[in-house]
């Protein structure tokens, strides 16, 4: 099957590259059509949130990043990478599965990572672009992740029954980018606050987060209409724009045990 780009824009495909991101970001110099698609089969350089890495040799992966052009300064494009989460959730549905975001917009499927967001900005003479980085663990086999990873890891095909069509699934992920984009330039995020709460695998739990060598420790009490956090720290209500979460140590630090 063919791929195909609902946003009317190129599809670059390699075989190997350095980071779909990184070409992504380079590529916006030569001002790129809005939707514009970089996909790989593998990465020799595959970049996490927080200077980690995302581990990309495998071919069973999908390493997909996306050029958005952000034409309007009076869009507040904060809460658009919670929207495309939202639309991939949708996606791993379709699988029969029950997927559940690790804020702000990890995918998780049975307590495991099944996908991971990248979103970075750059701007040059004809104007800023967005590069939306998306890890996806399609088809892999659970020897298929390295050591390091494994207990945490997992692929779509590991929980569904339903056959993944690799390239079917690359043209339903970015007709769902293209119909949740749509909805983050129409529709308020305080709208899709319930479904993201709903498929919250933080709601109520204790977390320990993690911003600039900082570490917070408080329960989950909710999101707000920017997509930050809410948290219960110390019963002190504070919100979060960024960080990252996690359930390890949470109980070991917190005035909640
Ligand atoms: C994370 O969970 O930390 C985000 C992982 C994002 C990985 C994707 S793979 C395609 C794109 N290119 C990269 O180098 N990173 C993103």
């Amino acid at each position: 099957m063919e791929l195909i780009n609902i946003f009317n824009a190129p599809i670059c495909e390699f075989e190997t590259i350095d980071s779909t991101n990184e070409y992504a970001k380079k590529f916006s110099k030569q001002n790129p059509k809005h939707g514009t698609i970089i996909i790989s089969k593998n990465q020799t350089n595959g970049k996490g949130r927080f200077g980690n890495s995302w581990d990309s040799k495998n071919e069973n992966g999908i390493y997909y990043s996306i050029i958005l052009k952000m034409n309007s300064k009076n869009i507040n494009y904060e809460t658009l990478p919670l929207f495309v989460c939202i639309g991939i959730t949708k996606l791993f549905e379709e699988y029969k599965t029950s997927p559940k975001i690790k804020w702000p917009n990890d995918i998780l499927i049975n307590e495991k990572k099944v996908c991971g967001i990248l979103c970075e900005s750059t701007k040059n003479s004809h104007g800023e672009f967005l590069i939306i980085g998306i890890g996806i663990n399609l088809l892999q086999d659970e020897n298929d992740f390295p050591p390091q990873i494994k207990h945490k890891a997992t692929s779509l095909k590991q929980n569904t029954n339903i056959p993944i069509i690799k390239n079917n699934f690359i043209n339903r992920l970015t007709q769902y980018l293209f119909e949740y984009y749509n909805l983050f330039l129409n529709k308020p995020f305080k709208e899709f606050i319930p479904y993201y709460e709903n498929k919250s695998y933080i709601l109520n739990k204790q977390i320990s987060l993690t911003l600039n060598n900082e570490n917070i420790f408080g329960v989950v009490c909710g999101f707000n209409e920017f997509g930050h956090l809410i948290l219960n720290s110390k019963n002190k209500i504070i919100s979060i724009n960024s960080g990252e979460v996690s359930l390890k140590n949470a109980y070991k630090n917190s005035e909640h045990k």
